[in-house]
C-alpha cells in the first residue's frame, strides 16, 4: 500500500497537487500542502485504492518534488 507526506520546507504553495487530487491533499492558509487523510499532519499516511491514481498524478506533478511517497 502507498504512503504519501508532503515536506512543508520545499513546497512552494504552488497549488497543483491539491487541485489535480482534492481528496489526498490540501491547502492550509497560506496555500501550503498537506495530506488531509488521518494522520497526514504527523508522517506518511496509507492512500486508499480508490485514490491512488489521482495521488500518483499530483506527485509526478510537484515541481519541487515536496510529496513524498512510499511503496
Ligand atoms: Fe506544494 Fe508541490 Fe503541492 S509545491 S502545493 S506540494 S504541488
Amino acid at each position: 500500500m502507498a504512503k504519501t507526506f508532503v515536506d512543508k520546507d520545499t513546497c512552494i504553495a504552488c497549488g497543483a497537487c491539491y487541485s489535480t487530487a482534492p481528496d489526498v491533499y490540501e491547502s492550509d492558509d497560506d496555500g501550503y500542502a498537506f495530506v488531509k487523510l488521518e494522520g497526514g499532519l504527523e508522517g506518511f499516511v496509507e492512500i486508499p485504492e480508490e485514490l491512488l491514481s489521482d495521488a500518483l498524478d499530483a506527485k509526478d506533478g510537484c515541481p519541487t518534488e515536496s510529496i513524498k511517497w512510499e511503496d
